[in-house]
């Protein structure tokens, strides 16, 4: 009669063993590498996800304030045909893309030119159509063919002289212009600081 013996389960060929249950002199140092490897490579990975945004909200942030050391930027206002050669002054937009922080905005107006030019002259003379007394928009007053400001009445010749008496402390801000050869108009875009006799450009 077979007598019943204890089974012994022994590994096969097939066998796949696991490394980590290994056991032997050196088993931690193997599991300690590894998780020393794995650890590290978490932080690396976290650092870089943390690190990315933070860097693109950086650069973004700090973007609109060169935009502000450069802004005395040529802007492409319109073209020559667009300024009748009568010395009667046109209002324009001054338009360009505007990134604020984190939001870019596309042709976003930023301010009005009034230009005009003589008869049978391709120059153009730009002047800001903000008012240099407290900054409102200074509009045309086409009977009196000068300039009048809406809000205190200040009043300007068509090419920006102040009419006394007027509240405008300065005649209106004239700005750099240039026509190329495709004739485009483009006006050196400036904001100067209002309240003040000077002109001084804000930065
Ligand atoms: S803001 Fe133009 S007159 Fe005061």
């Amino acid at each position: 009669m077979p007598r019943a013996g204890k089974r012994r389960n022994h590994p096969t060929k097939n066998t796949v063993t696991d490394l980590s249950e290994t056991k032997g002199p050196h088993a931690g140092d193997v599991a300690g590498r590894r998780n020393f490897f794995a650890e590290a490579m978490a932080l690396v990975c976290g650092g870089l996800a943390i690190l990315t945004p933070v860097a693109a909200g950086v650069w973004m942030f700090l973007d609109p304030l060169r935009r502000r050391g450069e802004a005395a930027t040529f802007l492409p206002v319109t073209e020559l045909k667009a300024i009748p050669d009568d010395g009667v002054p046109r209002q324009f937009a001054v338009v360009t893309d505007r990134i604020d922080a984190w939001t870019g905005f596309a042709a976003e107006p930023i301010g009005a030119v009034y230009l005009r030019r003589e008869k049978g002259s391709d120059e153009v003379e730009a002047l800001s159509a903000t008012c240099p007394h407290a900054g409102c928009f200074v509009e045309i007053d086409p009977e009196e063919k000068c300039f009048r400001c809406p809000c205190h009445s200040s009043r300007f010749t068509v090419d920006g002289q102040m009419v006394a008496p007027s509240p405008s402390p300065r005649a209106m801000d004239g700005l750099a212009c240039r026509v190329d050869k495709n004739g485009g108009v483009a006006v050196k875009w400036q904001n100067f600081y209002t309240g003040i006799a000077e002109k001084v450009a804000k930065p």
